[in-house]
């Protein structure tokens, strides 16, 4: 398989570990609990998408996908970091919000880079797909954590 692929593959299934883990803070409540196995869920749907158009495209012999091995595993090892910190409980609730609203926005824009490539509809389909349904958990979080901040504390605009 394209290593590039390959690691983007890697890349969800450690963002839908880490949700997993999330699931489990002692601190979260049923709310958080719910968007969080969701988002899981969503995350091992998104691995095996990608795996899926991965396995077709080495068939066909493509390789391009718009982003570098160097920028994949850049995200990939800021996900182990974030998955580190939440499995050796060093992350407070509401800081366990931020890392998956970063990781989120993160990724976001990673599909969106290279649902942007050329020439592979096949791709540039399923990288929309994957960047419209980050953009839907972004939203997610981000209504939730206005509501925790209750006005007072960090407010985020709406999404265009
Ligand atoms: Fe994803
Ligand atoms: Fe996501």
């Amino acid at each position: 398989m394209n290593s590039v692929l390959e690691i983007c593959v890697d890349i969800e299934r450690r963002v839908g570990a880490i949700y997993r883990e999330l699931v489990r803070h002692p601190e979260a409540n049923n709310e958080l609990r719910e968007i969080w196995q969701e988002m899981a869920e969503d995350e091992a749907r998104h691995a095996e998408r990608i795996q899926l158009v991965a396995d077709r495209l080495d068939v066909a012999g493509m390789t391009d996908v718009g982003l570098t091995a160097e920028q994949a595993q850049a995200l990939l090892d800021r996900a182990a970091e974030i998955y580190d910190d939440v499995v050796e409980g060093r992350l407070s609730i509401s800081d366990a919000v931020y890392a998956s609203v970063e990781l989120e926005d993160e990724f976001m824009k990673a599909h969106l880079n290279y649902s942007d490539t050329g020439g592979q509809p096949d791709l540039q389909t399923l990288f929309k797909f994957l960047a419209e349904e980050d953009r839907q958990h972004t939203v997610r979080l981000k209504k939730y954590l206005n509501r925790m901040n209750d006005g007072k504390g960090l407010v985020f605009e709406d999404p265009a």
